[in-house]
């Protein structure tokens, strides 16, 4: 999928939230190898160095590798200083010349504005491909466009059957910003399984319920970054490889409560 800087980015890639120390690496090492070449991190999952091992360990050529981490919501509070050595760290933990796409993991009040500049001093620098953000609502991001050089090419946002996110991803696209839905599975936290409307999409096109959730956001266009382990690879790269109809596509928004997996997670509640 092409962001608004003409260079592309994999629409299908693997979370790594939660996964720590060997499991971090050999997870990403064996996605790599089955065939997933976008990775998500973040500085704030502790997992960096694993992520950097995992990929040295899978023989793929880092440029064939798009790799994401997030500046950590602590440094940005501690300022510009510690906002430039979470971003080198990143890289020294990832052991990596560049990053392909550094994220501002949450809308830290008063602080994204020179980490937002900073991130830029980066990309001048060749550290970094890309850069955007992460769980902004509209007013976050005008304020962002209002002195950003570089417009954000991506806002990571929560999107589920449960969360459908219409407004803010029409928003975003309206601005030339592409959307990565974390947590489709609502992190493992709602019941997506037993909803019947899924159930009887799932038999319709045989198919498992989490390949129709994965390929109701594929088709609306976004990007998503499931976390999932060696079981559920091959069944969540073949979603790029089917349809839904548009009334399938519509009864699954229909599902939409505006429900977020944790309530924590709105952006307007943080800092937690
Ligand atoms: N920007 C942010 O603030 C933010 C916040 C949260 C997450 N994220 C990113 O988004 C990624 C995804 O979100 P998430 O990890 O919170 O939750 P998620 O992807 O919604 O859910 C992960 C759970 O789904 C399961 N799963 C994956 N594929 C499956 C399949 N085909 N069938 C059945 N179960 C399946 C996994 O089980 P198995 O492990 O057994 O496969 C795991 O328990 C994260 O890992 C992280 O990289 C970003």
């Amino acid at each position: 999928m092409k962001l608004n800087n003409n260079l592309e980015i994999p629409q299908m890639g693997v979370g790594t939230w939660t996964l720590r120390n060997e499991e971090a690496m050999n997870n990403v090492c064996m996605a790599l190898k089955a065939g997933f070449r976008h990775i998500d991190t973040a500085q704030m999952y502790e997992n960096e160095a694993e992520v950097g091992q995992g990929i040295i360990n899978s023989g793929v050529a880092r440029e064939d590798i798009y790799l994401t981490t997030k500046v950590s919501p602590p440094a940005m509070r501690q300022g510009e200083k510690a906002v430039r050595k979470s971003i080198d760290d990143s890289l020294a933990q990832l052991n990596t010349p560049y990053i392909d796409l550094l994220l501002i993991h949450w809308p830290v009040k008063d602080a994204v504005k020179f980490t937002w500049q900073i991130m830029e001093s980066y990309v001048q620098e060749g550290k970094i491909r890309s850069i955007g953000v992460s769980n902004f609502n509209p007013h976050h991001l005008e304020d962002l466009l209002s002195y950003a050089d570089i417009r954000p090419v991506v806002n990571q946002i929560e999107v589920h059957p449960y969360m459908s996110q219409v407004e803010n991803i029409a928003f975003n696209h309206s601005l030339g910003i592409q959307i990565e839905a974390w947590g489709p599975f609502g992190q493992g936290d709602i019941d997506i399984v037993g909803n019947p409307v899924l159930q009887s999409l799932a038999k319709k096109h045989n198919k498992t319920i989490s390949q129709i959730v994965l390929r109701w956001i594929v088709q609306r266009g976004l990007i998503t970054i499931p976390r999932c382990r060696p079981k559920h690879f091959t069944e969540n790269l073949e979603v790029m490889h089917f349809s839904l109809s548009d009334d399938d596509m519509q009864a699954i928004s229909s599902l939409n409560q505006n429900h977020r997996s944790d309530p924590r997670n709105d952006p307007e509640n943080f800092p937690w």
